[in-house]
């Protein structure tokens, strides 16, 4: 276990790996909103970074000071390649590497990777144990994933605590539910208990629902957690992070304004030939709603061809 654990107060707040949302541009959106105490990247493909495709992935890599500290989370197959993997990332100043053992999509599952790895888990104590060389002690390794496969089954949580990992986040779910139903605390609350028993100095950061600062203090002293994970919650509240959300009281302008500055700072970032506009249709409906003509608005948003042109129509709209 690596000694340098990047968050001391408790509980901590997560911002959640959200492939194609959570890139730099959101997350140093909501780091100016109101800042968690720890961020991690979308998921990042190792056999994918170990390849010709490397470039591509490593966009997903791309962080700024204002998004510390910073895990880097990972997904794949092989074992050398996250074995090479975590050497980079642990060069590259991540303040952890975190195992993507839950996602469910299935072409991923399928393929044998993340949350297929409840289900082969000799390949998944090969995948933590090669992290672990790769990180040589120099950063914490931490596993996320979720209550089972087809099932809840907590000899998963407790296979993974006995390898004494620095934090395990549990998404309060199986695979088989995806996020049909709600997250399940109670269950979570067990896989806490497990950790008192097995692993008592691995971090538990809950996940699932969450959707404000409130609600999820409320949660972590109930359910004695270390940390709280939100992820969709920024969708409807930007300073979800914030102990008094002033998001509700926001003007049109003040709304409009932030997405402008989303808009420039995805420009800046990425340049309109790397990242199509139409990346920023999913982001339009977090400022672009609840005042008089924001549906009109946002149909004129998702016209545009151009971040220049939803510069403009957004200037218009002032
Ligand atoms: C669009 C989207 C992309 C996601 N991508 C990832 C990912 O890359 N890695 C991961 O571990 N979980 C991923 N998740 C799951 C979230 O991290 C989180 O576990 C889940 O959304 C439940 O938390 P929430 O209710 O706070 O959103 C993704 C979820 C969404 C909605």
């Amino acid at each position: 276990m690596s000694r340098s654990f990047p968050v001391s107060n408790s509980p901590f707040f997560v911002l959640a790996p959200m492939d194609d949302v959570t890139d730099t541009v959101l997350r140093q959106i909501i780091a100016d909103c109101a800042t968690p105490d720890l961020f991690f990247t979308e998921f990042v493909n190792v056999d994918g970074l170990q390849s010709p495709g490397r470039p591509q992935l490593l966009k997903k890599l791309q962080f700024t000071a204002k998004e510390k500290p910073i895990i880097a989370q990972v997904w794949g197959k092989n074992p050398e390649n996250f074995k090479k993997t975590a050497q980079e990332l642990v060069d590259m100043g991540f303040a952890g590497i975190d195992l993507n053992m839950g996602c469910p999509v299935k072409a991923i599952v399928k393929n044998g990777c993340c949350a297929a790895l409840i289900n082969n888990r000799e390949l998944a104590l090969q995948i933590i144990d090669a992290v672990k060389q790769g990180a040589a002690g120099k950063v914490p390794v931490s596993v996320k994933t979720r209550l089972g496969f087809n099932e809840k089954d907590l000899s998963w949580p407790g296979l993974i605590l006995k390898q004494n990992v620095d934090m395990l986040t549990i998404h309060g779910r199986t695979a088989k539910e995806m996020s049909k139903v709600a997250a399940d605390w109670e269950s979570i609350d067990e896989v806490r208990k497990l950790r008192d028993r097995i692993a008592p100095q691995t971090k538990i950061v809950g996940n699932g629902d969450v959707m404000s600062r409130r609600q999820g203090l409320k949660l972590a002293k109930k359910y004695n957690l270390d940390g709280i994970m939100i992820g969709r919650g920024i969708f409807s509240d930007p300073f979800v992070f914030s102990d008094s959300s002033q998001w509700f009281e926001f003007s049109r302008e003040q709304k409009i304004r932030l997405f402008i500055k989303h808009v420039g700072l995805f420009a800046s970032t990425w340049g309109q030939s790397k990242r199509p506009v139409h990346v920023l249709n999913k982001f339009c409906k977090i400022y672009i709603q609840d005042f008089d003509g924001a549906k009109e608005l946002r149909e004129n948003c998702m016209k545009v061809e151009s971040t220049d042109e939803l510069l403009n129509v957004l200037d218009a709209a002032l």
